[in-house]
């Protein structure tokens, strides 16, 4: 089977540029054949909802030195883990963290629930963590749609439409290039792009991987997109 052009020529891109984040496997790793741990991915996501990567890092790092299984989650002391939070910000993500990871030791045998249905279920885990979670750790072809993401199909289709009208557009972009082999690779890679290369201020064009195909660096809109309705 074959991807559509772009998500081949961004899998190539992301096979040799993905960021070394503590919640992923080395591409050496992944061709030896290991899988992601579902635990440390909803883990990373539930940090990554409102705080950067640059801050989780550390953070993720302690807490599954920690706890490495989500069994030793479910068995801390709340105090603890609460204590380990502090910084992050936003503290119903903790306590519902806990809660979580209870419900799955409790109610599913210690595995994350491997649908949208299931891990919607959960306490904190809203429709975009479901989405990355079944993507990257299920590899599951769902479309996980964040600032960064909406921000580089804007960009490679050349969308006027301001946000938040244009996210169903835009959503449906990320949505038609989704590959059926790799799509956990593939919802990270356009995270990525739009980190490192599709930035929102001066994006370095030069060295996208999608510089061919990007309608907005034919039209040199890019730094101008994606347009949002004044709040
Ligand atoms: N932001 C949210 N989820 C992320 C991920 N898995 N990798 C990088 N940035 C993210």
């Amino acid at each position: 089977m074959r991807y559509f052009a772009e998500a081949e020529s961004l899998l190539a891109w992301y096979d040799t540029h993905a960021r070394d984040l503590p919640w992923r496997i080395s591409p050496a790793a992944r061709a030896a054949g290991a899988h992601p741990d579902p635990y440390r991915i909803w883990l990373s996501e539930v940090m990554l909802q409102q705080t950067t990567v640059a801050a989780v890092k550390s953070y993720f790092l302690r807490f599954t030195t920690l706890w490495p299984t989500v069994a030793d989650l479910a068995a801390a002391e709340d105090a603890q883990v609460m204590g380990e939070w502090a910084g992050l910000g936003y503290y119903a993500r903790a306590r519902n963290l806990l809660k979580c990871a209870r419900v799955v030791v409790r109610d599913h045998g210690g595995r994350f629930p491997d649908t949208l249905d299931g891990l919607r279920a959960l306490p904190g885990i809203g429709p975009y963590t479901a989405a990355a979670i079944a993507a990257i750790a299920h590899d599951q072809p769902h479309v996980v749609v964040d600032g960064n993401v909406e921000r580089v199909m804007a960009r490679l289709y050349d969308i006027h439409t301001p946000l938040p009208t244009a996210k169903r557009a835009l959503t449906e972009a990320a949505a038609r290039l989704t590959p059926r082999l790799r799509p956990g690779d593939y919802a990270q890679a356009v995270m990525d792009l739009g980190a490192t290369i599709c930035t929102p201020k001066s994006p370095a064009c030069g060295l996208c991987p999608w510089r061919a195909p990007c309608a907005a660096r034919a039209a040199g809109t890019a730094q101008h997109l994606p347009r949002k309705l004044p709040k």
